[in-house]
């Protein structure tokens, strides 16, 4: 039970919210009669969103790859509004340097060592926000609520430019699709994630903008859309969406290619989650 008073409105945590998607998922909720905290690395854009969206939005500034600084922004919230119903965990950031090294050739030096901020600020900054999400949302009146990430199509498709950013996108959809039962059935928490296409957003330059065809656009409603799905939407746990153009899919798992073998494999076996993790996960299908 929470111990202090909490706001009648839904409360929702939006990272990277300064701009582009981040800044159109507060807009929507807003307008639907949430209270949103917009947290970001920017804090003259971020103060402006909050500004325009009014005193039902809060600013945060905040590094997603810097757990304390989370922490400090879901400790803030909850103190402020007394309840978390979302993480929407959207902040992301395509490869700095280049894991190709192709200018590296004929040298016998060794590589500096990559910058890797993609794997941070998409991957382990959303492991980070999963995990105090699960803290916070336990404190709340009926425990619970939901969780959803920002992936995107080329995380299922590569896309050779960007490939540590489709590597990170990827670690994402596994991790939801392999965590979500669990947090569901332990902590009523559902969990799911967002594909997008080619949304145009200060993260696409003008000229790649140029060089595509406008009917391969998706529109940010149409992302907006798939998050609202998410949210809105009892029992949906575990999914990712492709958002394409005006089109959500819903992505089915792969084949098991061998089968039963293939199956055992991906298998809960309780005394082993129960090393791990330190109780049983009460999971359908969990080998005693
Ligand atoms: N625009 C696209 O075509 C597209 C396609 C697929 C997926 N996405 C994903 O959508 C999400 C939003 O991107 P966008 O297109 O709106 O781009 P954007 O650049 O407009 O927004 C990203 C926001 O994240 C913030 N951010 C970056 N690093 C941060 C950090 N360490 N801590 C806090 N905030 C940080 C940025 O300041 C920015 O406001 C990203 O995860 C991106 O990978 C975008």
């Amino acid at each position: 039970m929470s111990t202090q008073s909490s706001t009648d409105r839904k409360v929702a945590i939006i990272t990277g919210a300064a701009s582009g998607i981040g800044k159109a998922l507060a807009i929507r909720l807003i307008d639907e009669g949430w209270h949103v905290a917009c947290c970001d690395l920017q804090v003259e854009k971020g103060e402006q969103v909050v500004r325009d969206l009014g005193p039902n939005a809060a600013f945060f500034q905040c590094n997603v790859i810097d757990y304390d600084d989370q922490a400090r922004v879901f400790t803030e919230v909850f103190k402020k509004w007394g309840r978390l119903d979302a993480l929407l965990a959207n902040a992301g950031h395509s490869d700095r340097g280049s894991i190709y090294i192709l200018d590296h050739r004929g040298s016998s030096e060794i590589p500096p060592k990559p910058p890797l901020i993609s794997t941070d600020v998409c991957y382990k900054s959303f492991l980070y926000g999963v995990q105090l999400a699960i803290h916070f949302m336990r404190k709340n009146r009926t425990p619970g609520g939901r969780i959803v990430a920002t992936s995107t199509i080329a995380s299922v498709h590569p896309h050779q430019t960007f490939p540590e950013y489709c590597g990170a996108k990827a670690a994402i959809n596994q991790f939801v699709r392999t965590a979500a039962p669990v947090l569901k059935l332990k902590d009523n928490i559902s969990l799911n994630a967002i594909l997008p296409g080619i949304v145009i957003t200060g993260a696409v330059p003008q000229a790649s903008i140029d060089a595509t065809d406008p009917a391969h656009i998706t529109p940010v409603e149409t992302v907006v859309n798939a998050y609202k799905i998410c949210l809105d939407r009892e029992n949906l746990n575990g999914q990712l969406i492709e958002c394409s153009t005006d089109k959500h899919f819903f992505l089915p798992l792969p084949e098991m290619a061998n089968g039963d073998a293939t199956k055992r494999a991906c298998t809960v076996w309780e005394p082993l989650f129960e090393a791990k993790h330190h109780e049983r996960s009460g999971l359908d299908g969990a080998i005693q």
